[in-house]
């Protein structure tokens, strides 16, 4: 059936990031990409965040405001002020959650002793915002642990507003991060009575509450960001000491995989490149952003070299200790590696430590810099995404987008977006190894350097079936629409 002659859902998406006002990783991606995908596809969508301070002062200028009131929060009774901000962009709603006492610092995390307070009282102030707003939709879409509390509200303290007629999808990004502290304090936030404190719900260990474990219990259906991690959250290695309580609640989880919004990241129309290109120009075009990239960066110009990318926060799931095994034996004259991220010291030094090694051949921008990322992947000829796991990840599909090959782990999302070079047929759109193991990440940036060095032609047509490839949202939003549609059917 058409979609535009199929009946409207609406849903809510409550999450703690989005681009452009706030955002440290794809999370941030997906809540500005997927809610603009699915007000193409006919759905009326509204986005709650919370409206931080560090959110840059041309959007908070912009902001209307659209009413507030004051909400009981703690088990001792204390109230908090909501205030809510509105802000349409591009067909989508924006509606900030407004308090002083809560979004002042961070960036917009800071601790968990801060960050749990925050996010319980914003997972409340967000569903009491929906009523107040009598704005009741079909779904609430929620997103990692920060929104987590909302499926379990909507079914206790929410039961009997209007709100509750909404059915609760939880969609897992990252299961790494789940919001555990001691029950007491989360009790205290919440307000939630001791039935729940369960080893079914909240419970964790023997004494501490895990919110995301109690949001997954909660929702009427999980999704996570690839097929391929669902299954793998379902095993100990990568389930976080929820792998249990996944295979139990296998039935209402589902994979889809993320995309990324083609009008953000398009090579032809991207104002922060030296110069733009389509399929068509790629080949001489990325040589002046190659060029361009160098000479920002104080490289060696030389068209020649291999330029390697890495463009990631600095932590272990991002596959950097297999980087920092190999990096060495990858300088070979021919070479370059550029670094951005920032995360933890021990990386952080690592590579500034590469950089002042071997100078003129690796930088280490230790900085977050969108306009720089943009920079790196048109300007690389790879990218680097070797992760311990990732659960989608978006560099990868960023890069191919920008006919920059990438060199990948064999996980999650990783695995279902990259094939792999097939030298025999000719097909394949990276370089891929599978055990965690620096060896076979060596291997396979070296297998990447003889395709590149002395098979050009055929390197150069990956770089096109990269800039072929479908990386949008289109398919995937599709999907998340029809789980709209399967759970509120009319
Ligand atoms: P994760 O969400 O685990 O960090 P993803 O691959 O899903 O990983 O998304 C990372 C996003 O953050 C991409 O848009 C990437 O370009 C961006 N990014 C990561 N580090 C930086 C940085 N230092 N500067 C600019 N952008 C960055
Ligand atoms: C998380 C994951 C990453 C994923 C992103 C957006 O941060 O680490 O793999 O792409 O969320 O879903």
């Amino acid at each position: 059936m058409d979609i535009n002659t199929e009946t409207r859902r609406s849903v809510a998406f409550i999450g703690s990031e989005c681009y452009p006002f706030v955002k440290t990783g794809g999370l941030g991606d997906v809540m500005y990409a997927l809610p603009k995908a699915l007000a193409d596809l006919n759905c009326d969508v509204k986005v709650i965040l919370p409206r931080y301070h560090c959110i840059p002062w041309k959007y908070q200028e912009k902001m209307v405001y659209r009413g507030s009131f004051n909400m009981d929060l703690c088990a001792d009774g204390t109230s908090y002020y909501v205030g809510i901000m509105e802000y349409v962009w591009d067909g989508v709603v924006y509606d900030f959650i407004d308090n002083d006492d809560f979004f002042t610092n961070g960036n917009p995390y800071t601790n968990l002793v801060d960050d749990i307070p925050k996010y319980c009282y914003f997972s409340k102030a967000a569903l009491a915002a929906l009523n107040y707003m009598n704005w009741i939709p079909d779904v609430i879409h929620c997103h990692d642990w920060q929104a987590s509390l909302v499926p379990v509200l909507l079914r206790t303290q929410f039961a009997d507003t209007p709100i509750k007629d909404a059915k609760t999808i939880m969609t897992i990004h990252n299961l790494r991060f789940q919001g555990v502290y001691n029950i007491p304090t989360i009790r205290y936030w919440t307000n939630l009575p001791e039935d729940v404190f369960n080893i079914d719900v909240f419970k964790t260990g023997y004494e501490d509450a895990n919110i995301l474990k109690a949001g997954l219990a909660y929702a009427d259906i999980i999704t996570t960001v690839s097929d391929t991690y669902a299954g793998e959250i379902q095993t100990p290695f990568y389930g976080e000491h929820l792998d249990a309580h996944m295979r139990h609640h296998a039935g209402k989880l589902r994979g889809i995989v993320n995309g990324i919004d083609v009008v953000q990241w398009d090579p032809k129309t991207d104002p922060k490149l030296a110069a733009n290109y389509d399929i068509s120009e790629v080949l001489p075009q990325k040589k002046l952003n190659k060029k361009a990239l160098q000479e920002e960066l104080g490289l060696e110009v030389d068209d020649g070299k291999f330029i390697i990318g890495l463009i990631s926060r600095l932590t272990d799931q991002k596959g950097l200790d297999l980087v920092d095994a190999v990096l060495p034996g990858l300088i070979d004259g021919n070479t370059q590696i550029v670094v951005l991220g920032t995360g933890d010291a021990k990386y952080e030094d690592a590579f500034r430590y590469y950089e002042n090694e071997y100078k003129g051949t690796v930088c280490s921008c230790i900085m977050y810099d969108e306009g720089r990322a943009h920079r790196i992947y048109a300007g690389a000829d790879a990218l680097l995404v070797p992760s311990l796991f990732e659960p989608c990840g978006l560099t990868q599909l960023i890069a191919m987008r920008y006919g920059t090959v990438p060199i990948v782990r064999e996980t999650g999302g990783l695995y279902d977006t990259v094939e792999p070079f097939n030298q025999f047929t000719l097909q394949g759109n990276g370089f891929t190894f599978d055990r965690y193991e620096a060896d076979l990440l060596y291997d396979a940036i070296n297998r990447a350097k003889t395709v590149f060095f002395t098979d050009r032609w055929h390197w150069d047509e990956m770089v096109q079936r990269d800039m072929a490839k479908d990386v949008s949202w289109e398919a995937s939003a599709r999907q998340y629409r029809e789980l709209y549609m399967e759970l509120k059917p009319q």
